[in-house]
């Protein structure tokens, strides 16, 4: 599968089976999450590996207001919180008035994500959580940024053709 095919067949999964992921699996997907780039390196996010009783607790947090259903099918969730930066992010961000860390979570999570479709299993990253419950039930006091939900689509998920921007609305060339 090439890079853009890649692209395409990774979709946000609303609906699980119950095969179970095997754990070289889940810890090939946070391999890809610990090697991905950071401002200075800096790594600045936790995640939280959630499976049985504990995903099902990690999943309720998730489903305020009629939201994120699916969240309880799926075997594992994981949460991903903001850690520091190190001194050199901070001062970086400081100086340049950016917030590195968000960046940060957001190149981790597409890597997980993208490394799970690698491996024939189905991804949803999830900012839709009660971030106070969630942040009691995984013991942090860290802000809470996402949450990846991780397991094999069921056979009703079939692949969407993507909507989104045409390039022209997306990108400026500029010479
Ligand atoms: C930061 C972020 C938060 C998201 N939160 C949710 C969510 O709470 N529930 C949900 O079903 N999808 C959520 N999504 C998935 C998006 O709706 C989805 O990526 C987008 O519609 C594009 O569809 P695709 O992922 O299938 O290509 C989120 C995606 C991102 C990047």
């Amino acid at each position: 599968m090439d890079f853009i095919q890649l692209c395409n067949t990774r979709q946000s999964c609303r609906s699980y089976s119950d095969r179970p992921v095997s754990d070289e699996d889940i810890r090939t997907c946070l391999e890809a999450a610990r090697l991905s780039p950071s401002a200075c390196n800096s790594q600045p996010y936790h995640i939280y590996l959630c499976t049985g009783d504990a995903a099902a607790e990690v999943a309720k947090t998730t489903q305020t207001a009629g939201m994120n259903k699916f969240t309880s099918q799926a075997p594992c969730l994981l949460v991903i919180t903001e850690d520091n930066y190190n001194a050199t992010a901070a001062i970086g961000s400081r100086r340049k008035d950016q917030d590195y860390r968000s960046v940060d979570i957001g190149i981790a999570a597409a890597n997980i994500c993208l490394c799970a479709t690698t491996l024939g299993l189905s991804t949803c990253i999830v900012g839709w959580f009660d971030e106070k419950k969630l942040a009691a039930l995984v013991g942090t006091t860290a802000r809470i940024r996402l949450v990846i939900s991780l397991g094999y689509a069921a056979e009703d998920d079939k692949l969407r053709t993507k909507k989104r921007k045409s390039a022209e609305d997306l990108i400026t060339f500029v010479k």
